[in-house]
C-alpha cells in the first residue's frame, strides 16, 4: 500500500522534538510521501528545509489568510525565491478565513489574489483554505478561471452543492480526519458523490486528528484512518483507495511525487 499525505504541517513546533520518528512511523505505515505546507514566510522556509532532509517529503510555500496582514513586497519576493527550490510542489496554503478574521478581509482578498497569480506565473497548483468564506473563495477562483494550473479545496467542509461547484471547476477535494467523526454525515455524502479521481487525502496534522486518536496530536501515519473510512464509503478496498488517491496526488502536484 502506498499512501500520500498531501497536507501536513511538520513545520509546526509540535514536531520539533521528534520529527525523525514521526516521518519513520509514516513510512512504516505505507505513507511514502508527505507534503509539508507553509502558512507564512517562516513556516514556508521551514517546510523547504524539512523537505530537503527527507527523501519522500515535499513542500508548498504560501501565506495563509490569518497572516495576510503581514504580506508585503519582501514576503512576496521571498515566496518567489522559495518556490524555485527543488521540492516545492505548490503555492499554499492560501485562501480566505472569515471564521477567525485574523487579518482584515480586504488584505485577505488582496493576498489570496496575488498568490493565485503568482502560482500561475510559476506554473504551480494552489492549495486553498476556506473557512466560512466558501462563496467568496469560489468567486475569487472563478475570476482566475483558465489561469489556474490546479487547485485543491483543502480540508473540505462544505455540502454537496459546493462540492459540485468545486468539481465542475475542475478542482480537487481534500479530505481530512473529520471524515472519521460520527457527526460528519454531510462530509460522508460529499465523499460518496465525489468521483474517485478527484479526491486527495490529507491529515492537516498536528490538527484534526482522526478516530481512534482524536484528541491527541495528529501525524502523517494517521492518514491511513482517513483512507480506511473513505474506502468504506466508496465500498472499495483500502489498497484501491490508496492507489487512486496517490495517483491523483501525482497528477495534481505535477508528477514530481
Ligand atoms: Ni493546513
Amino acid at each position: 500500500m502506498y499512501l500520500i499525505d498531501t497536507h501536513a504541517h511538520l513545520n509546526d513546533e509540535q514536531f520539533a522534538q521528534d520529527l525523525d520518528n514521526v516521518v519513520a512511523r509514516a513510512v512504516d505505515t505505507g505513507v511514502e510521501r508527505i507534503v509539508v505546507c507553509g502558512y507564512d514566510v517562516p513556516s514556508s522556509e521551514q517546510a523547504v528545509k524539512i523537505a530537503s532532509r527527507f527523501n519522500g517529503v515535499f513542500a508548498t510555500v504560501g501565506v495563509h489568510p490569518h497572516d495576510a496582514k503581514n504580506y508585503d513586497e519582501q514576503a512576496h519576493q521571498r515566496l518567489v525565491e522559495l518556490s524555485r527550490e527543488d521540492k516545492v510542489l505548490a503555492i499554499g496554503e492560501i485562501g480566505l478565513d472569515f471564521h477567525y478574521d485574523l487579518s482584515p478581509r480586504e488584505d485577505q482578498f488582496k493576498v489570496f489574489d496575488a498568490q493565485i497569480s503568482l502560482a500561475w506565473e510559476l506554473g504551480l497548483p494552489i492549495v486553498v483554505h476556506s473557512r466560512e468564506s466558501n462563496p467568496e473563495v469560489m468567486q475569487v477562483l472563478s475570476r482566475h478561471a483558465g489561469n489556474i494550473r490546479g487547485c485543491v479545496i483543502h480540508c473540505f467542509s462544505g455540502d454537496e452543492g459546493l462540492a459540485r461547484e468545486v468539481l465542475d471547476a475542475g478542482f480537487y477535494i481534500g479530505i481530512d480526519g473529520p471524515i472519521t467523526y460520527k457527526a460528519s454525515q454531510k462530509l460522508r455524502r460529499v465523499v460518496a458523490m465525489c468521483p474517485l479521481d478527484r479526491l486527495l487525502i490529507e491529515t492537516d496534522c498536528p490538527y484534526l486528528t482522526p478516530v481512534p486518536y482524536r484528541g491527541k496530536r495528529n501525524e502523517p501515519a494517521y492518514v491511513k484512518f482517513i483512507a480506511e473510512e473513505i474506502a468504506r464509503i466508496k465500498e472499495i478496498t483500502i489498497e484501491e483507495l490508496a492507489e487512486a488517491t496517490s495517483n491523483n496526488a501525482r497528477i495534481f502536484f505535477g508528477g514530481i511525487l
